[in-house]
């Protein structure tokens, strides 16, 4: 009972530990700081802003003050060049840009937060912070922007005193920019409309991520998305310290991506003419994401989940046929034909033109590998045999062959766990798998000398747990898959996905061989209009624990009830900066003392 009363108490303070994902180490006040667009920013020393891109002072997109009688304007809309050559200063700029922005144009009054005509809202007039200094103590270098699993040390130190300076110190850009985003998470909007306040001074933040790889898998195969819903996408998963797009690129049901030396392959492949991602449309979201600190995977599944027929027909197996279900787990099957020279020169033809524009902004390319059936080869006329024993040789030859072309154009590969799992294949060990079926692989994977990552679809699948999509005719059919529930039912909740860590189970020594999670979005029933509401805040659960670990700085696993309103908060942030997330909870219970939402032990 002395406990709860005090984490009542705690809860009560407010938003003293509304930060999302929570820090490694933190402390804050209740000292109330206003802050307005007079900040003066420095950066190793430089004063740092920047004009509007079509000096266009007075619009409601700029922010404008005067500093020294010379105008400095910080505004939302900063673009910095772009090009895949990236300066430590313009990252900063971009993420300062992105900072005022959400502070100032996009700040939001908490009444949702906050109980009923309470009055927590301070009086206009209070200490402003005046200066925001910002050092980063190492350069950057070219792997800062696309770094290998580990390669960039993401921490940051956040002080804000009473007085109003604030100071934000970390060794890589990428850290300054995790630094800025729980920056804009003390600030709330005024009712008033013109002022922006803290009331957690003074503040003092220690903090960086547990897993390097912090990712999200979206499908853009299964249904069609436009470039700016995945840089919206981008947006959130920085707001939500995660930084990896795992971009699930081609599928049989659809091949988005332009080729230009393969340029059969989106004519025929997209779901509609224009519906396709140019090579530039590609570049400019790499770079998006670079300067977010998110890094853009793409991945070309292979040797499953290839429908490449229509337009280069010969080179695959089993597209369209039927029954599906012997050859693959959806309609439309199709596979690459294994020991078949002109398979490896056509994916010969395809990375030369592809991973040399995708290297200057990511350091793996992901060579696919689930869900791949031997009942393939049946069909193939140059080998007609589902024997794994006789298959299993070719496939490691073609593995071979993708692999080692992955590294001489300069990436690293990642796979699917199945390669490994179920068809032994030897693969380097600089290969990152990717695990989906859960349930001990992750163990497996490590203990084979893996860098893992959890995709497990008992917790990380997002798009599980909202009815069957295939169709059942009437009589049997319909009856025996009556209530219609999906392959990976139920939904995932927010809940579920708190309470997992990926070292779960994973013995103590292998531990290091796990170097973070991705939750999945596959889209048989996803498009733009549900995206947000999918993804978004549940993927911010896993985030938190990717960065901050499940069991908290006493040693207890972090409390639920403590982090269902700092998540709703979340939610709201996210919201304000356009992307729109689901509610976790009833308005009511929002505003209320956290303990009057509790289930109860019943
Ligand atoms: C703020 O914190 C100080 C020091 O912990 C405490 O004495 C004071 O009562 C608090 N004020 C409010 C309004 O909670
Ligand atoms: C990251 O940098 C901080 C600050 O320099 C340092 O304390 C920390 O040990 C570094 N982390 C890693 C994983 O190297
Ligand atoms: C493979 O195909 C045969 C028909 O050729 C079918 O009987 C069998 O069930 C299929 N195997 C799988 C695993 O689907
Ligand atoms: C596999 O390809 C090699 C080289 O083209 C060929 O010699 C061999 O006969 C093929 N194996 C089968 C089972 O077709
Ligand atoms: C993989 O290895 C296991 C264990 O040795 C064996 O049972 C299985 O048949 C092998 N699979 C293939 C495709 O070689
Ligand atoms: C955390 O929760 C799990 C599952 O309820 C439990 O097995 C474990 O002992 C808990 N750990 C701590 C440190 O309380």
């Amino acid at each position: 009972m002395l406990c709860r009363a005090i984490v009542a108490a705690l809860a009560l303070s407010g938003p003293s530990f509304a930060l999302w994902p929570v820090p490694k180490h933190s402390s804050t006040g209740n000292g109330t700081l206003f802050i307005d667009q007079t900040v003066q920013v420095t950066y190793n020393g430089e004063q740092v802003w920047w004009t509007p891109p079509n000096d266009a002072p007075g619009s409601p997109d700029f922010a404008e003050t005067r500093i020294d009688n010379q105008q400095v304007t910080y505004t939302a809309g900063y673009v910095p060049p772009s090009g895949p050559h990236f300066t430590s200063k313009e990252i900063v700029q971009g993420g300062l840009s992105r900072t005022f922005g959400a502070i100032f144009q996009q700040g939001f009054v908490p009444w949702m937060l906050r109980q009923r005509d309470s009055n927590s809202e301070p009086a206009l007039g209070g200490t402003r912070i005046r200066t925001l200094q910002i050092i980063q103590t190492k350069h950057d270098t070219a792997d800062t922007f696309k770094p290998l699993n580990g390669a960039v040390n993401e921490s940051y130190a956040l002080d804000v005193d009473a007085k109003g300076h604030a100071s934000l110190t970390a060794p890589s850009s990428t850290g300054i920019l995790r630094g800025l985003e729980t920056f804009t998470q003390l600030f709330f909007k005024h009712s008033s409309g013109t002022a922006w306040y803290t009331q957690l001074a003074p503040v003092s933040i220690r903090d960086e991520p547990k897993y390097p790889h912090r990712g999200l898998l979206l499908d853009v195969s299964r249904h069609w998305f436009e470039i700016s819903d995945i840089k919206r996408t981008i947006d959130a998963l920085a707001m939500n310290k995660m930084n990896v797009l795992h971009l699930h690129a081609t599928d049989t049901q659809s091949w988005p991506l332009e080729i230009p030396s393969l340029p059969l392959l989106a004519e025929k492949g997209a779901y509609h003419k224009g519906l396709s991602y140019s090579p530039s449309d590609l570049a400019s979201l790499q770079e998006y994401g670079v300067h977010r600190g998110v890094q853009v995977i793409i991945e070309i599944d292979m040797p499953g989940h290839v429908g490449i027929d229509k337009a280069y027909p010969g080179l695959s197996n089993a597209y369209e046929v039927n029954p599906w279900q012997w050859y693959c787990a959806q309609p439309p099957c199709g596979s690459f034909k294994l020991n078949d020279t002109n398979v490896e020169k056509f994916i010969d033809t395809l990375f030369d033109d592809l991973l040399p524009r995708l290297s200057p902004y990511s350091a793996y390319f992901h060579t696919g590998g689930d869900e791949y059936k031997a009942n393939n080869s049946l069909l193939d006329p140059a080998l007609r045999t589902n024997d794994m024993s006789v298959l299993q040789p070719m496939l490691q030859r073609f593995l071979d062959h993708v692999h080692n072309k992955v590294r001489k154009l300069g990436l690293v590969p990642m796979v699917w766990e199945e390669m490994i799992l179920d068809w032994n294949a030897t693969l380097g060990k600089d290969v990152v798998a990717q695990t989906w079926l859960g349930k001990g692989a992750i163990q497996k994977l490590a203990e084979a000398g893996f860098k893992v990552i959890d995709s497990s679809n008992d917790f990380y699948y997002l798009d599980c747990g909202r009815g069957e999509w295939l169709d059942f005719e009437n009589g049997a059919p319909f009856d025996n898959n009556y209530p219609f529930l999906d392959w990976c039912d139920p939904t995932k909740n927010w809940k579920l996905m708190y309470s997992h860590e990926p070292t779960d189970g994973v013995s103590d020594d292998l531990k290091k061989n796990v170097i973070g999670g991705e939750v999945a979005v596959w889209t048989e029933t996803i498009d733009p209009t549900s995206l947000d509401s999918i993804i978004w805040p549940r993927a911010g659960a896993a985030a938190e624990i990717w960065w901050s670990g499940k069991i908290d700085e006493k040693g207890n696993n972090r409390s639920q009830i403590d982090a269902r309103p700092r998540l709703s908060e979340q939610r709201e942030r996210m919201l304000a900066r356009g992307v729109r997330g689901t509610p976790i909870t009833q308005l009511w219970c929002s505003q209320v003392d956290v303990h009057n939402c509790e289930s109860g032990n019943y």
